[in-house]
């Protein structure tokens, strides 16, 4: 799987709220950069060569400049950190080309968004999509206050399309109910925040269609079940090598150990990176990226996490 790797230079820096930063990254040879639609995220490689993923929060339209949107993880594992204290304007990064894993629905009749803390970012650039498109839609915006909340200026023309919440709402079950019923019953709910907020919604959306809701996540599910599983085997179809998974050691593991060159960036099962078409097999599917369609159709499987139901998968690697 190869992936259009980019030489960035950042090209702005602002405070756009406290402990969020908003950050310009233009093409370092001055080319327009690669097309994404509302969603996406980048993959930035930093300086101290930690991989981190950030939703691009601009407009789509514009192939000049990639903004994303910091806040100051108190948890950092040093990815916010380093881009909050030692980036500065000129310094060149090297990334991905754009991935979008919370694509926007081309046919649903109205959009509901619920964001938490800095999971506004990708869901600014769905709004800025729909104010293009004329599509209806709305938001939940869950904050911890508002200081701390990013965009608030840019979202203030909308009115009442806009619910700002307090922190002392957030994760109340009654309030989540409540913002979920803003869906209708025709609308697409799309959900990007922390792994609370998002695992009640998903609770809150049990009786959804599974194209009707979809999720960004930023980590881990408290409750993702990365276990080690039972042992299986693999088969490389262009290769035709065998290998054997361990219980104990992921697919993603077992591939490198053989010394397969295999994609990979988060190894938490919610970036994508290391999707690979599965040929024959069904997979157990562990991670956060696919959709529940993509899930159920076992075309792809995420090697970082997930693993076999059948006793062997060919993977065409
Ligand atoms: S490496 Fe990110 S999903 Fe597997």
């Amino acid at each position: 799987m190869s992936v259009e790797r980019l030489n960035l230079s950042v090209s702005s820096i602002s405070a756009e709220a406290k402990d969020v930063l908003l950050i310009g990254l233009r093409a370092g040879d001055g080319q327009p950069l690669p097309a994404y639609t509302a969603g996406a995220h980048l993959e930035l490689v930093l300086p101290n060569g930690l991989i981190r993923h950030y939703s691009l929060c601009g407009d789509p339209d514009d192939r000049q400049t990639y903004l994303i949107g910091v806040g100051l993880a108190a948890d950092t594992r040093g990815g916010s950190r380093l881009l909050h204290g030692a980036i500065k304007v000129g310094d060149r990064l090297r990334a991905a080309a754009p991935r979008n894993n919370f694509a926007m629905s081309a046919d649903a009749a109205s959009h509901h968004f619920i964001a938490g803390g800095i999971g506004i970012t990708p869901i600014m650039a769905m709004i800025r999509h729909c104010e293009k498109t004329g599509q209806p839609w709305t938001l939940d915006y869950l904050v911890r206050s508002r200081q701390r909340a990013a965009f608030l200026e840019d979202l203030a023309p909308f009115g009442d399309r806009v619910v700002v919440h307090s922190s002392a709402d957030l994760g109340r079950r009654g309030e989540i109910a409540a913002m979920v019923a803003r869906a209708g019953d025709a609308g697409t709910l799309y959900c990007c925040g922390p792994a609370a907020l998002m695992e009640a919604v998903e609770q809150a959306t049990s009786g959804f269609a599974p194209d009707r809701v979809r999720f960004e996540w930023f980590s881990a599910k408290e409750t993702a079940d990365h276990g080690p599983g039972d042992g299986f085997t693999v088969i490389l179809a262009k290769s035709g090598r065998t290998i054997a998974v361990p219980a104990g050691r992921t697919l993603l593991e077992a591939l490198e150990d053989a010394g397969i060159d295999a994609p990979y960036a988060c190894r938490e099962g919610i970036c994508g990176s290391c999707e690979v078409a599965v040929l024959e097999g069904i997979p157990d599917h562990r991670d956060q990226v696919l959709t529940a369609a993509e899930q159920a159709s076992n075309q792809t499987i995420i090697t970082c996490c997930s693993r076999a139901r059948s006793a062997e998968l060919v993977l065409d690697l």
